[in-house]
């Protein structure tokens, strides 16, 4: 069997079958995790990064890549419409955000979900099969023209998917690890079990020599280290300025913010979500990229947050306005760990018989998702455990009016209530 690169190993053609297949399925069953970054709590900070880019009045064009279950653009308009005042209003009726995923399969489930469709009628959200690494710009579903330029792009647990290349840089030189091909195996199952290091020329490494650049800055200031470099995802980045020179790409993902991963001895394992393959990513390497492609990064420093953002801008200086936007909601911002937290906490209370404790962290779980219905119904069914039957009839009839699709029988749990009540 021939050693490949391990960007050109088939099992990442594998991962990107297995995405075109899987569909909505994916994301439901806590199969690829999405709870956070889908969530209300998400919406808010897009929203509140958005406002410092839209301009003053005329329509307002956003484009979301890898989409995965819409759930995300339907946030950012109910953030908009009832978090963010009369601006925020305003600012989601001029908006369009047009959602774009590689899976074919995946966008036509997204569509039929009552909360996307809704949208989509009235004209707030519009679609496109896109794959980020082609270099074509995304063609909208609706009548197949490009789609309108974006003030921003929101890829979120996208970087991570994309085929890297990993390279390490040690005393003794460069090197960038092969692979043995396997075309028979599992998506990505035992695949760095057959890993070798080959001696690496930086040079002809890629068709762009820029990346060799990103790569050589981002690691020669370390003793040694290894680089998970999505290298098709730095050329996107790329790609993007083409098309929307003046357009904010705000990167949210898995992965360091510091050099930790880079500097750890062990060889960095792909993570398998399902029939996919993922990898965190090195955020230093944005830094570097800014430097050598132009504009700035703004970027999260906390190790410890379970979603690390970069906001790339193509100017050089952040003004004051989205720099103030990003340190408020985004950087000292907790509330998608709060959610990753509460929903934790909550279930292992659950585990534990502490019912009054699992429904106070549920209650906060819904302020940072309140149209989350599993947490609407979850407070219901553990107050009228409690007895507080009137309090469960409070919640359940607070999720019937939420409820706008239609997700849950509520008026069989109101009864449900009632009868024990008696
Ligand atoms: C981990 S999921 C994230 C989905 C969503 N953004 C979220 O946060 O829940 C990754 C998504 O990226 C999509 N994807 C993978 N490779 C892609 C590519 N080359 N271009 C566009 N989308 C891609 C997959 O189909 C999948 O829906």
């Amino acid at each position: 069997m021939p050693l490949v690169p391990y960007d050109q190993a088939s099992a990442w053609q594998r991962t990107t079958e297995w995405w075109q297949q899987a569909g909505l399925g994916a994301f439901e069953g806590g199969g690829v995790p999405n709870l956070i970054t889908n969530s209300r709590a998400a919406g808010r900070a897009a929203a509140a990064l958005l406002a410092t880019r839209a301009p003053a009045d005329g329509p307002v064009v956003v484009w979301e890549a890898g989409s995965g279950n819409g759930r995300w653009a339907d946030q950012v308009f109910a953030a908009l419409e009832q978090d963010a005042g009369d601006r925020g209003k305003a600012l989601a009726k001029r908006l369009t955000i047009v959602i774009t995923e590689l899976s074919e399969g995946t966008i036509r489930e997204t569509v039929g979900q009552p909360r996307i469709a809704r949208r989509i009628a009235a004209g707030q959200l519009d679609i496109a099969v896109w794959d980020i690494t082609s270099g074509q710009l995304p063609h909208l579903v609706s009548d197949g023209s490009d789609a309108p330029t974006p003030v921003a792009v929101f890829a979120t647990y996208v970087a991570c998917c994309i085929p890297p290349k990993q390279i390490r840089h040690t005393s003794a030189g460069w090197f960038q690890l092969h692979t043995l091909e396997d075309e028979a195996g599992e998506p990505g199952r035992g695949f760095l079990g057959t890993a070798q290091w080959e001696d690496a020329d930086l040079d002809t490494l890629f068709d762009d020599g820029r990346h060799a650049l990103v790569v050589k800055r981002t690691l020669e200031r370390l003793n040694s280290g290894t680089l998970v470099y999505p290298w098709r995802f730095a050329a996107f980045m790329d790609h993007l300025r083409g098309y929307a020179p003046e357009a904010m790409l705000v990167v949210n993902d898995v992965g360091a913010c510091d050099e930790h991963l880079m500097l750890s001895s062990k060889d960095r394992m792909p993570q398998h979500y399902e029939g996919s393959m993922a990898h965190s990513v090195d955020f230093p390497w944005f830094d570097e990229w800014a430097q050598v492609f132009g504009g700035s990064v703004l970027r999260t420093g906390n190790p410890l947050r379970q979603v690390q953002t970069a906001v790339v801008l193509p100017e050089h200086h952040p003004d004051a306005n989205i720099s103030a936007a990003f340190t408020r909601y985004v950087a000292s911002d907790t509330s998608l760990d709060d959610l990753a937290d509460f929903t934790e906490a909550a279930y292992a209370a659950l585990q534990g018989r502490e019912i009054r404790t699992a429904t106070r962290f549920y209650e906060r779980c819904h302020q940072l998702d309140p149209d989350n219905t599993e947490f609407v119904l979850n407070i219901g069914q553990l107050c009228m455990a409690q007895g507080h039957m009137d309090r469960a009839i409070v919640w359940m009839q607070r999720g019937k009016a939420r409820d706008a699709h239609g997700e849950v029988d509520w008026d069989a749990h109101i009864a449900e209530v009632k009868r024990r009540q008696l």
